[in-house]
């Protein structure tokens, strides 16, 4: 090799020995007679020394080299004397006096400094991504990636679950999302779809008797896309059979627990993940993916309030809806302008507004006290715990989901605004008993919440025809601090039910037969009960990193717009390529 160390493997023990280091300059300060440089590489930072009178030509090399040229250092380390030596790095004791340097490679200015982060554009840090990734943290990031797919194949090796590789050109599946499309060559006018998740392959799986599988596996979703979504990400996808759904959830507490203590224990992780039903949720949190680090919990105060005079909420209620508030500590000084700003949050979850009461040691302040008399107003504090210097803040509205979501944008921004989750938390929970329908308004039908493999409750199978709104699914998700972290159900694995269930979400029987003729007919070859889930591994990441975004988690991600800056994808290809595709492009009429 061209070296016999590493930037971070120097100690006081190598002391007169003789070395070779490759590595980036990071960083120089010439002090005339003496060049000191920082050299780079991803194991660490070792301090180079070039003096002018023993060592001339070294110096003289390093008088030309700049920030990132790639050097080799030939030398013999030293120890530092003791008040020149840096305790934050770990090569700190000991400095490297340069014999001879070569420049393996110069580099021009870049654009982005390795060393100094931030500032800068992030379409900058997207183009020139392969420099934005020698940064410290991109590295640790990246790094912290590797170790947590290593330790995900680890564990699921060790309890005998076998990596099965399925295949990327796919047939289009029903995971909620567009496909994207692949054009097939040799079938002219036909098409294959990347996968948005390796579901029903993994269902096969079982009934060919692998019994316990998983995969780290690509998806491909084309939708929209936000802080915690990418068009392609990755999965831990697992199944199992002859599991029940505890099962499930006992295998990915253990393998998350014991992940976050080996690879960050500077982090608390909560054991024994809470487990709430999906109402209980809704209820308490306003969220099937509650942030549970903090409490301001959802109170009802619906029936304190029925026919009240003031209409807002007296109406909501008569319109099947409901008032619900949140406890507040501290924020009971807010002013006339922070209580309409509050008013703006709570749009975004559809509300129109937001009611609120400051409690005060003599009496309340609010703008709607004045449609309560004493004994209404008291009522209304003691059921929501309201003390002196406390903001009581409510929702109404005639529907329940508007409340909820509107009263769960207000918990998240009280959290930040007063700092209430604690940074150094994991605090996972799991949210069950998801509805398996959810009605679809512009289409006019039912959807499948989860997907259309997810088993119902046995109980609530007889509701299927009567009162598809009130099925409960075997569907579970993890959350954590707010994100969901992962998903999964059991599945069906009869066929009367799948075809009873595809039915019931308007597929008709030839469409049945077309698209998942396959499984229907699996279910009758000997198919084992079975379920499993797929934990997105670059959110898990994300919270691991502390990072608030998953481009930073990701090395070569897409852009909002789904482009990736650095190849210029996606990209024109040669009209000769889309004749052999069998394609032609209609251009957008404007
Ligand atoms: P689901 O669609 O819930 O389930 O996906 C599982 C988990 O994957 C993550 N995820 C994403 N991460 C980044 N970008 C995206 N666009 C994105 N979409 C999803 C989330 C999510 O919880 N086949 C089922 C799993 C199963 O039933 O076993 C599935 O894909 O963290
Ligand atoms: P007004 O009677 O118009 O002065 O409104 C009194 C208060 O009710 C204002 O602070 C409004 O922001 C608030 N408000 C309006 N709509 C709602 C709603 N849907 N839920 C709770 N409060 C609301």
């Amino acid at each position: 090799m061209l070296r016999t160390h590493t930037c971070g493997a120097l100690r006081a023990e190598h002391a007169g020995q003789t070395i070779t280091l490759t590595g980036w300059l990071n960083r120089r300060r010439d002090h005339g007679p003496l060049i000191f440089i920082d050299l780079r590489d991803r194991y660490g930072m070792t301090q180079v020394v070039a003096d002018k009178t023993t060592q001339p030509e070294a110096h003289a090399a390093l008088e030309q080299a700049r920030n990132e040229f790639v050097l080799q250092i030939q030398g013999v380390v030293r120890e530092r004397p003791a008040d020149s030596r840096n305790a934050d790095l770990a090569t700190g004791g000991i400095e490297v006096v340069a014999t001879s340097v070569t420049v393996l490679n110069a580099a021009k200015q870049t654009p982005l400094y390795v060393s100094r982060e931030g500032g800068e554009d992030e379409t900058l840090r997207l183009k020139y991504r392969y420099i934005d990734l020698r940064r410290s943290r991109m590295q640790r990031n990246i790094i912290l990636r590797h170790q947590t797919i290593k330790f995900m194949r680890d564990y699921l090796s060790a309890r005998d679950f076998l990596e099965i590789e399925t295949p990327m050109l796919m047939a289009s599946t029903p995971e909620g999302a567009r496909d994207y499309l692949v054009p097939s060559r040799i079938h002219p006018g036909e098409f294959y779809a990347l996968p948005q998740s390796p579901q029903q392959l993994k269902q096969l799986l079982m009934v060919a008797g692998f019994d316990k599988y998983f995969q780290i596996a690509r998806c491909m979703r084309d939708e929209d896309l936000r802080a915690d979504r990418q068009p392609e990400f990755t999965q831990l996808d697992i199944e199992m059979s002859f599991v029940e759904q505890n099962d499930v959830l006992d295998l990915i507490e253990g393998l998350i627990t014991e992940l976050v203590q080996t690879l960050v224990p500077h982090k608390r992780v909560i054991s024994a993940f809470p487990r709430l039903t999906y109402q209980e949720a809704i209820e308490r949190y306003g969220s099937d993916k509650p942030d549970l680090r903090y409490g301001l919990e959802l109170i009802d105060i619906s029936e304190l309030v029925v026919g009240s005079q003031f209409a807002v909420f007296a109406n909501a209620i008569e319109q099947g809806g409901q008032v619900k508030g949140i406890r507040v500590p501290g924020v009971g000084s807010y002013s006339r302008k922070q209580l309409d700003e509050l008013n703006e949050v709570a749009r975004i979850g559809g509300a129109k507004g937001v009611a609120a009461i400051a409690v005060e040691a003599d009496g309340v302040k609010s703008s709607i006290a004045k449609f309560f008399n004493d004994e209404q107003m008291q009522a209304i504090i003691q059921k929501l715990g309201g003390e002196p210097g406390d903001l009581l803040v409510f929702v109404a509205d005639p529907s329940r989901a508007v409340v909820a979501a509107s009263l769960d944008k207000l918990r998240r921004e009280f959290a930040e605004r007063l700092k209430l989750a604690d940074e150094s938390v994991l605090h996972f929970g799991w949210v069950y008993d998801f509805p398996a329908f959810e009605w679809d308004e512009e289409e006019s039908r039912w959807n499948a919440m989860h997907h259309p493999f997810t088993s119902p409750r046995d109980e609530d199978l007889a509701l299927m025809d009567s009162d598809a709104g009130n099925v409960r699914a075997k569907a579970y998700d993890l959350v954590c601090n707010g994100y969901e972290a992962g998903g999964g159900s059991i599945r069906i694995h009869r066929r009367d039910v799948q075809a009873k269930l595809f039915s019931l979400l308007n597929i008709s029987p030839e469409e049945q037969q077309r698209k998942f003729g396959h499984m229907l007919e699996a279910f009758e070859y000997g198919a084992p009960p079975h379920g499993g889930i797929a934990l997105g591994i670059d959110r898990l990441i994300l919270l691991l990193a502390d990072e608030d975004n998953i481009r930073e988690v990701i090395a070569f991600p897409k852009t909002q717009r789904a482009e990736d800056l650095m190849l210029g994808s996606p990209s024109h290809v040669d009209e000769r390529q889309l004749k052999e595709l069998h394609l032609r492009i209609i251009e957008d009429e404007k």
